[in-house]
């Protein structure tokens, strides 16, 4: 027994920054950034906190789910952190939904939503009948370096969250981590303990070899799709919808061509959000949900790749 999706939700912060906004500050153009990535504009949090954006989208998800959160037995928070390093955002979730179950964060960087439905198979495997809510949100905004073209221009915040029941809509999943630190890193302060006074602290700002990333994300969407269709004993040309991991349209382009398949297998939303890391892909399949795509029988494949280097895939039939 494992699962099935009941509900989707989604949240993205109402202030909207456009290529041309940034090139007010930055050095570069609309041009240069559409033409290497497809980001048009990203949604910033100003006016939000991170938790706001997850609740709005876990609120969204259950009323989808037409369940009420003292029914969750459980919070996965896919994310690379919240508002606070202490109480994690599951709990605070948890609190602000008026939730009881079990809640903790789980950070696989842009792999995170797919690590977090791999937890969640784990759970039901071994208890059975539960609720979970799997709510993933990244704020980018708030790790990158506002100076740094290279990086600035590719990341927006943005979360999306499912409701899980059990079911038996996962027909295969798969985890890879490449421990990494030189390819993506967000150093974190070192705290101010008098015996490491006048070491430098690097900034806690996001460090990509962007060539580097782009390389290993493309290869790991391949061998990733090829593996998780084969374990669930499906053609790759049988999916409905590959939803990948939205860092660049470029990348996702190069994997369909290297896969033989055509790009409308491959749903697109880099455009409008940017790379909004754990948050990309549940994104996307709320939109595709409430949009009334998804029929009993509608096989979807996930695939992520993120800082670690991690990695995760799979297929899903809707139920
Ligand atoms: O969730 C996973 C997170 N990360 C990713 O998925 C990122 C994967 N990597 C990428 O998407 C691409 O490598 C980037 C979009 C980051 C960069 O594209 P690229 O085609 O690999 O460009 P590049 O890094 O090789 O840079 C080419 C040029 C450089 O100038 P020179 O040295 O050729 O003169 C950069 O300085 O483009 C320059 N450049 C920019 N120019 C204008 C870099 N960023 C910008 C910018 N605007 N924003």
């Amino acid at each position: 027994m494992s699962f099935t999706i009941i509900g989707t939700g989604s949240a993205l912060p109402k202030t909207i920054q456009t290529n041309e906004d940034l090139a007010q500050f930055l050095d570069t153009s609309h041009e240069w950034i559409v033409s290497r990535t497809g980001i048009e504009a990203r949604h910033i949090c100003v006016d939000e906190s991170i938790l706001d954006i997850a609740l709005e989208a876990s609120v969204n998800a259950l009323a989808n789910a037409q369940i009420k959160p003292a029914e969750l037995d459980l919070i996965i928070c896919p994310t690379l952190g919240g508002d606070t390093v202490t109480p994690s955002l599951a709990c605070l979730i948890q609190e602000q939904l008026g939730a009881t179950c079990p809640s903790f964060d789980l950070n696989a960087a842009c792999s995170g939503f797919v690590y977090g439905l791999d937890v969640a198979d784990a759970y039901f495997s071994r208890n059975g009948d539960m609720k979970i809510l799997v709510i993933a949100v990244d704020a980018m905004s708030k790790l990158v370096d506002w100076q740094d073209r290279a990086t600035a221009v590719l990341f927006g915040d943005g979360a999306g969250a499912t409701v899980l029941t059990s079911g038996d809509s996962l027909k295969a999943i798969q985890l890879t981590a490449v421990g990494n630190q030189h390819a993506l890193s967000i150093p974190w302060p070192k705290g101010n303990h008098p015996l490491t006074t006048g070491q430098p602290h690097p900034a806690p700002y996001l460090l990509m070899d962007g060539p580097e990333v782009y390389r290993f994300a493309v290869a790991a969407i391949c061998s990733d799709l090829r593996s998780v269709t084969q374990k669930a004993g499906i053609a790759l040309a049988d999916l409905d919808y590959i939803i990948p991991h939205q860092a660049n349209q470029r990348i996702i382009e190069g994997a369909a061509k290297r896969l033989k398949l055509s790009i409308d297998k491959f749903v697109l939303r880099v455009d409008g959000c940017g790379n909004t890391s754990a948050a990309s892909i549940p994104l996307v399949l709320d939109e595709l949900n409430r949009n009334g795509l998804f029929k009993s029988g509608t096989r979807i494949a996930l695939t992520a790749f993120g800082g670690g280097l991690t990695t995760g895939a799979c297929v899903i039939e809707w139920a």
